[in-house]
């Protein structure tokens, strides 16, 4: 008898055990600051689902929206302890890592989407991916969301508008001299901060995509928007070079495979995104749209362009050169 149930308690701590091993799933923690309806939202969400079918049992992902997890400045910090695994900042928000992302901030440099996807495709573009990896950071891949405008308080048609005034802008040193040599000022807040910054009118003004002015509700606190689309704001995702070379060969490629599959259903929103939500914006009534005549829009581009010159060492010449080729379609 105390045989038998010493046989039947070691079966039970054998299930126990095993099914402790199958019920302990790999964790991938996804941390981002927008919200889920974003070409990065959506991008997140279909990664998880990706993963959740293709490595069921083995990989489980965790999304956290909205900054709920991390802002920007503290994603990658905590990245790299290992507290979380994955995260798409804003290309303008690794100045303190490497230098040459920056030339993704450069005003007016590429003409559309298509251009910066050639130029992140091309050889100068995939050589960024690894441009962080002397700091534990690798790039996986780019994602879109889209071309900024300016949203303001007042209408902001010429550059001479912009003088004087307060805008928000990411963690960018090439943002900052942007809007300086606009002569406004600069202000490096988080995106979790912009909307009350906005309403409380402590800052007249920001920039942003349509897809963000939308699902933040920036344009129900601006009464003007410019569509300038002066800049670009794409993501870079990122892990840490010691979580992703630890994973096991074969959960590394799937993972990898699906997180390529899910950047390209994010960008596919990028397009949508960047035509409907303008739309919505617009139908809602709530701020007046400021389209600029060809005239109107060089004197923006000649009020910006000294930017590029201040950053050309500290970039490199031959990246820039070869985001400006990008705009002459293949
Ligand atoms: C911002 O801070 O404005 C953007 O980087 C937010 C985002 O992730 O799109």
């Amino acid at each position: 008898m105390r045989l038998l149930i010493a046989a039947i308690a070691l079966t039970g701590m054998a299930f126990a055990s095993s099914q402790a091993l199958a019920a302990d799933p790999l964790v991938i923690k996804f941390s981002h600051v927008v919200a889920e309806n974003t070409p990065k939202g959506q991008m997140a969400n279909r990664f998880k689902e990706l993963v959740d079918e293709r490595l069921a049992g083995k990989v489980k992902v965790e999304v956290y929206p909205n900054s709920q997890l991390f802002n920007d400045d503290t994603v990658v910090p905590a990245m790299l302890l290992g507290d979380v695994h994955l995260a798409a900042p804003a290309l303008s928000k690794f100045g303190k890592y490497t230098s040459k992302l920056q030339v993704f901030d450069l005003p007016f440099l590429f003409k559309d989407l298509e251009a910066a996807e050639r130029f992140q495709k091309g050889p100068a573009g995939e050589k960024l991916l690894t441009s962080m990896t002397d700091k534990g950071i690798l790039g996986l891949g780019f994602l879109h969301n889209g071309l900024k405008q300016l949203s303001a308080s007042k209408p902001l048609v010429e550059p001479a508008d912009a003088n004087g005034l307060k805008f928000r802008i990411m963690q960018s040193d090439v943002l900052a001299s942007q809007f300086e040599a606009l002569e406004a000022t600069p202000l490096k807040k988080p995106f979790s901060e912009v909307f009350t910054l906005l309403q409380t009118k402590a800052i007249d003004g920001q920039e942003n995509t349509w897809s963000n002015i939308y699902s933040k509700k920036f344009f129900e606190v601006q009464e003007y928007i410019t569509e300038s689309n002066h800049g670009l704001l794409d993501y870079l995702v990122v892990t840490s070079d010691s979580f992703w070379k630890g994973l096991p060969d074969d959960v590394r490629s799937e993972v990898g495979k699906a997180l390529n599959d899910a950047i390209a259903h994010g960008n596919k929103i990028a397009l949508e995104k960047a035509v409907n939500d303008r739309r919505r914006i617009l139908d809602s009534g709530r701020t007046k749209l400021i389209e600029l005549t060809d005239e109107q829009r060089l004197k923006w581009v000649e009020a910006m362009k000294p930017v590029w010159k201040q950053f050309e060492d500290e970039i490199g010449k031959d990246i820039i050169d070869a985001a400006v080729a990008a705009n002459a379609s293949s």
